[in-house]
């Protein structure tokens, strides 16, 4: 089957299909690789997670072993784990601190700027011998936005700025968030699981709203039982907003140029900055002054839209940005194989929260998104039966229309219908002319959600 062939997207008949060799086929997943993760943005760190000189993290971005390190003059820099000598790896550790590294074959030896600092018996080499030209090498483009460190192995590519663009307003809502609490910071440790499922379900399922009353009944369960214990009036398990058909309408999905894309929704329980029922009143009432100070320094609007709405963005193709009321993470996604996927997911919590905001956060992320929580393993589940279902080779196409024919709600696809044109449109060699947008029908080109409906 052709590129051309593996999607058919009718926008006036509401017709939206996938494939589904495109969860299977090698020949695909080979093309993936080259044609879109060698030329999108990836993600490789966060500027708090090396804070110190010398502070590193080693990462695996597009299968290239990375160190992301802060030098000793206090820049941060994007290295490859691979010895300029003869390719072996010169950093053995997942994160630590160092003045430089050393390499374990014949003990070349690099600073922790990637310079080359010592040769073992360097007289063996003559005087035309150019330790400048071994230095560690650094992927051909390193850029930063707001912390956030990418790569992209393509030198030719637009920068990140550009390319985050059509998201930097919900983006800068989260980041902006935390400035009255010190800034965000990655919590030290990853949640890292793999799950045998093509990389692009994982996707879909990050920011697929509607499957929770479905798969995760066990954890709307559990959130019910709490809230019923602590005596809440009008329980409501999930914190959402979007509880019926009528408050969905208040919700969103959204989808930009250059295959981004996600949803929004109102939430209370958001540690920045509305409360849950739950929380004691000291706590609400520290959660209302932190929403005060927002309002006092980005004005009631900006600020109601920072506190009160969760917002999921996928930056194409495989980083996932979720400000939700179960806490602010990255995930990332990697394809290992056509059935197979490796996660990589971190928390960040603002560098003064109050430690009881910061313990209901961290027992909302581990109960709800951890590798061992009411959550994932559900979800691991669901996805690992679709991939096994995709054997039936005779049943071609996967249905992905919900929400085609009226103004995207959270619970419908438009989100995934960005992803997969502009998968399409990368594919087929056309990645600026992907078509995104049955976007905004009747909601205006901003990305904010209307909080007065
Ligand atoms: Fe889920």
């Amino acid at each position: 089957m052709q590129p051309s062939e593996l999607i058919i997207d009718r926008p006036d008949e509401g017709v939206f299909r996938v494939h589904r060799s495109s969860m299977t086929s090698h020949d695909l997943f080979e093309q993936e690789r080259a044609k879109i993760f060698d030329h999108c943005w990836l993600y490789v760190g966060h500027e708090s997670e090396v804070q110190k000189p010398g502070e590193y993290r080693r990462r695996t971005v597009a299968d290239r072993p990375l160190i992301f390190i802060r030098g000793s003059d206090g820049q941060i820099r994007v290295l490859y784990n691979s010895c300029t000598h003869r390719g072996a790896s010169v950093c053995q550790q997942d994160e630590g601190q160092a003045t430089g590294f050393t390499c374990i074959y014949h003990a070349w030896r690099f600073n922790n700027k990637g310079e080359l600092a010592g040769v073992s018996d360097q007289e063996g080499y003559g005087d035309n011998f150019n330790k400048a030209a071994l230095n560690l090498k650094s992927p051909p483009r390193v850029e930063h936005y707001r912390g956030m460190y990418f790569v992209n192995y393509d030198s030719g590519a637009e920068s990140l700025e550009s390319y985050i663009s059509p998201v930097r307003e919900l983006i800068d809502l989260t980041m902006d968030s935390a400035e009255v609490l010190g800034g965000w910071r990655i919590l030290s440790g990853t949640a890292k699981y793999s799950i045998k499922a093509n990389w692009k379900i994982l996707i879909e399922n990050s920011y697929d709203g509607y499957h929770l009353p479905s798969v995760h009944q066990t954890y709307i369960d559990y959130l019910m039982w709490r809230q019923k214990k602590a005596s809440v009036q009008n329980p409501n398990p999930t914190g959402s907003d979007a509880r019926d058909s009528s408050s969905l309408k208040r919700t969103r999905a959204y989808a930009t140029k250059n295959g981004h894309g996600g949803f929004l929704y109102r939430a209370e329980g958001r540690a920045i900055a509305n409360p849950s029922p739950l929380w004691p009143e000291e706590t609400r009432r520290e959660v209302l002054r932190v929403k005060s100070e927002l309002i006092a320094k980005f004005g009631e609007q900006r600020a109601r839209q920072m506190s009160e709405v969760s917002r999921t963005i996928c930056i194409f193709p495989n980083f996932l940005f979720q400000d939700s009321q179960t806490g602010f993470r990255f995930r990332q996604i990697w394809p290992v194989a056509p059935d197979m996927i490796d996660v990589v997911q971190w928390d960040l919590v603002p560098r003064n929260e109050q430690q009881d905001l910061f313990d209901a956060r961290m027992e909302y992320s581990l109960a709800f998104l951890g590798p061992g929580g009411l959550a994932t393993p559900d979800d691991a589940e669901a996805l690992e039966q679709c991939q096994r279902g995709f054997a039936a080779r005779e049943v071609e196409w996967s249905d992905i229309s919900r929400g085609m024919k009226r103004p995207a709600q959270m619970n419908d696809e438009l989100q995934m219908r960005s992803f997969w044109r502009q998968w399409h449109a990368w594919l087929k060699g056309d990645p600026k002319n992907a078509f995104t947008d049955d976007i905004d029908r009747g909601a205006g080109n901003s990305l904010l959600i209307n909080l007065e409906a």
